[in-house]
């Protein structure tokens, strides 16, 4: 089972989500696609492939209000958990996605990926490769 647990402001992370989730499906992958704010840490912790979704927000941080009390609390239970990493961005160069795949690491996650879209995907290769990779997980 892939789990994938995200926020969205205005649907491009979303859309990310639903092309990662098509992919990890094709894949042969059983999935579920959850928003944040309806499900918790411990409930995604539970699973052992867990793909997490936040677009850049704030100047190149987690949104601060769901995204990083959630991550803060799952970041405990990510020993040894595969884990893939995803979100849209604006202007920027990507330094949110780094820096939150340094803090899953430094959590004991084995970070297997990450895919980054400007603004919004359209049939993205990196959704798609993100996909395969946790259905292959
Ligand atoms: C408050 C706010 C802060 C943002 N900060 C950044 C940023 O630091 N770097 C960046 O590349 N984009 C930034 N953006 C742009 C968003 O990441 C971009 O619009 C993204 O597509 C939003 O994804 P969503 O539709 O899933 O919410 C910011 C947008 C907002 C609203």
């Amino acid at each position: 089972m892939v789990e994938i647990a995200y926020w969205s402001g205005t649907g491009n992370t979303e859309a990310m989500a639903q092309e990662i989730a098509a992919a990890a499906k094709a894949a042969g992958a059983d999935v579920e696609s959850v928003l944040m704010e309806d499900t918790t840490p411990d409930a995604v912790a539970q699973h052992d492939v867990i793909l997490l979704g936040c677009p850049a927000m704030g100047s190149e941080e987690l949104e601060d209000s769901v995204v990083e009390p959630f991550f803060t609390a799952i970041a405990p239970k990510l020993s040894g958990k595969k884990v893939g990493l995803f979100g849209s961005y604006g202007w920027g160069t990507g330094e949110w996605i780094d820096t939150w795949k340094q803090r899953a690491q430094d959590a004991g996650a084995i970070v297997f990926g990450t895919a980054i879209v400007n603004e919004t995907p359209d049939n993205s290769e990196e959704c798609a490769a993100l996909g395969k990779a946790a259905a292959a997980q």
